[in-house]
């Protein structure tokens, strides 16, 4: 390639980060929203805000350029992107644009301090862990399940065609946040039991009962209070490193019912080649990605043995194992 484009594109990458940091503005001013609401000029919304000097016009004008905004100044309303990030959209992506630019972004920022000390940015910058961190603050714990859910309600919409579970009759999520994935599950089978497990902070974010969906809050590194025919750990081993992921395992391995299967559905490293995403999980979680044979061998060494590895949407697989004491 030749050298001036090189330099073009590193020229450009340098500042990709503010077309992102534009939009997640617009997302923390709820500027989608209101034009959604009916505040349709650039003057109704300025009023709205009590907004000072230009930097709502140019905002604006931006957004019209690349379409998040269709229109003028005078006659605003949603483009095709701008909609998706509105409260009310049905598949609304508005908290996972507000997700990534608040201590996700702090995190990258000092990517070089968990380069250089292998520990996770996040207890650095704030002195606990993530998990513990969003515990305490309840807007961000908020935020945070609400930008899982919007992922597993994506994610997860098709589970119920990737493998047979006609075959538990009750069926665990652990670390199910909200219960997106139980969510898609469900109405598929409408006489199996489900079960919600996740910390009680998270638990008491869902306002919704259902009769055959039973919540309860635990600690997963603590021994579980129930048994299970099938456990799903969906985006959970990833968050931990080996020694932890390995103490869930255990604990896993402890409540499964004689013949029952433990799920992984995990980003599949060899597939996605999926470094960034790792970096990202070191400096928040002190974790990695792993690959398939990663897991397995993972698995392998808390006593469970490969049952089924299927590719299951774009990034994910699904991993399914049984104990290796039942053979
Ligand atoms: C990356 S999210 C995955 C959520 C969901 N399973 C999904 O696939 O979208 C990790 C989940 O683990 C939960 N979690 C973290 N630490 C936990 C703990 N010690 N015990 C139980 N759940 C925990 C978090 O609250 C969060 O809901």
């Amino acid at each position: 390639m030749a050298s001036k484009y090189i330099k073009s594109e590193l020229k450009s990458l340098f500042t990709a980060h503010w077309e992102y940091l534009a939009v997640n503005a617009a997302c923390k001013i709820d500027l989608f929203d209101l034009i959604d609401q009916g505040y349709r000029s650039l003057d109704l919304l300025q009023q709205k805000m009590n907004s000072k000097g230009k930097g709502l016009y140019h905002l604006v004008q931006f957004l019209l350029e690349q379409e998040y905004l269709i229109g003028d100044c005078k006659r605003l309303a949603l483009g095709a992107r701008g909609s998706y990030l509105t409260e009310g959209h049905s598949e609304s992506l508005k908290q996972m644009c507000l997700l990534w630019a608040a201590e996700h972004m702090d995190a990258w920022q000092h990517l070089s301090y968990s380069l250089k000390t292998g520990e996770a940015a996040i207890s650095h910058l704030y002195g606990k862990g993530y998990f513990d961190y969003l515990n305490d603050h309840p807007e961000k714990l908020a935020n945070y399940q609400q930008a899982m859910f919007e992922y597993a309600r994506d994610d997860y919409r098709d589970l119920y065609l990737h493998w047979d579970f006609s075959a538990y009759e009750v069926i665990t999520d652990l670390g199910g946040g909200t219960g997106a994935l139980l969510k898609a599950l469900m109405p598929a089978f409408p006489e199996k039991r489900f079960r919600l497990c996740d910390l009680p902070e998270v638990l008491q974010l869902r306002e919704q009962q259902d009769s055959n969906l039973e919540m309860i809050a635990i600690d997963f590194f603590e021994p579980l209070p129930f048994t299970s025919d099938l456990i799903i750990l969906s985006r959970i081993l990833h968050d931990w490193p080996d020694w932890q992921a390995a103490r869930i395992i255990q604990n896993c391995k402890s409540a499964l019912n004689p013949g029952g299967h433990l799920m992984l559905i995990e980003n599949a490293n060899e597939r996605v080649q999926a470094h960034l995403l790792s970096l990202n999980m070191l400096a928040i979680c002190k974790s990695h990605e792993r690959s398939t044979e990663e897991y397995i061998s993972l698995l392998d060494e808390g006593g469970f043995e490969l049952v089924a590895n299927t590719e299951f949407n774009q990034l994910q697989n699904l991993i399914v194992f049984k104990c290796t004491t039942e053979i």
